[in-house]
């Protein structure tokens, strides 16, 4: 067994794993020698990802699923998705997301909330759960949830990703406790040129990713195959659980 690269043989989950970081992550852990599953939300997209990703990689252990997390099943889909994956999963990382709910302050009401909460607490919070019985109560596993830049600067317009942002950090802190040995951590990208952009219009998307990259030190948004370094670092430090990794182009700074 290689001393670094600790990644080699392990199954690595990636909820979330059909787009974006996940996708990113699926790519490097493949990359660095894992056996890989990926999770969408549904089949058809976890199919259409699997073959991009074989095309990539023709070799890679890979293998896709439908896992729809939107409904209050949500316990009962992921122990399904588990079984699926074959019981023998070393690390979960969780980057499944829907749209961001970026509005007004008195456009929020119980009901805006409570679904925005839905993905962003309720899901994670089972992820914890589930993953506490499935994981091998080893610090070798892991594993890592995601937050956002918005948890640690305020933007007018986001008191609600704010809100749900720093409740990961703190679910994250706290299920590092509940699931020790094994090791709970979370990323904290910045912005990253993603399709969690999507219902944006292109034009409104280009200058918004044009603005940001003009005002942070990097000079750019975050690149799916960097941030995801931060998903790879997680899973293979042994040494880390609690931690807050951020990743977010200097945005801090400025
Ligand atoms: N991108 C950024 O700028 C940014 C910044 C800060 C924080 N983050 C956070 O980083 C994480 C990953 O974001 P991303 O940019 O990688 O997002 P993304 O590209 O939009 O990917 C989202 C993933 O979530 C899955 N998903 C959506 N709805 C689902 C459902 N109901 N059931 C199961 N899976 C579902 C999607 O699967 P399908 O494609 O199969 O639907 C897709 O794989 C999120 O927590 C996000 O808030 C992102």
């Amino acid at each position: 067994m290689s001393k670094y690269n600790k990644l080699a043989g392990k199954h690595v989950l990636c909820i979330g794993g059909t787009k974006g970081l996940g996708r990113g992550t699926a790519e490097a852990s493949i990359e660095a020698g894992a056996r890989v599953t990926i999770a969408g939300s549904s089949q058809r997209s976890a199919d259409a990802a699997v073959a991009e990703i074989k095309a990539l990689y023709p070799s890679a252990a890979i293998a896709g699923f439908g896992c729809d997390l939107s409904q209050d099943t949500v316990e009962a889909d992921l122990e399904g998705l588990f079984d699926k994956a074959g019981g023998d999963v070393d690390h979960v990382v969780f980057t499944a997301a829907d749209a961001l709910t970026i509005s007004g302050l008195q456009d929020l009401t119980p009901d805006v909330i409570r679904r925005a909460g839905h993905m962003r607490q309720v899901v994670p919070m089972m992820v914890g759960k589930v993953a506490a019985r499935r994981l091998p109560r080893s610090r070798e596993s892991s594993l890592t949830l995601s937050t956002g830049g918005i948890a640690d600067q305020p933007r007018a317009g986001w008191s609600l990703m704010a809100y749900v942002a720093n409740g990961i950090v703190a679910l994250t802190r706290n299920l590092a406790l509940d699931l020790a040995p094994v090791r709970v951590n979370a990323v904290e990208p910045g912005f990253v040129d993603t399709e969690l952009w999507k219902d944006l219009a292109p034009q409104a998307k280009a200058d918004m990713m044009q603005a940001i990259a003009d005002s942070v030190p990097t000079g750019a948004v975050g690149r799916v195959e960097d941030v995801a370094e931060a998903y790879v670092y997680l899973m293979k430090d042994r040494n880390a659980t609690g931690e807050i990794v951020k990743t977010r182009s200097g945005a801090q700074l400025v």
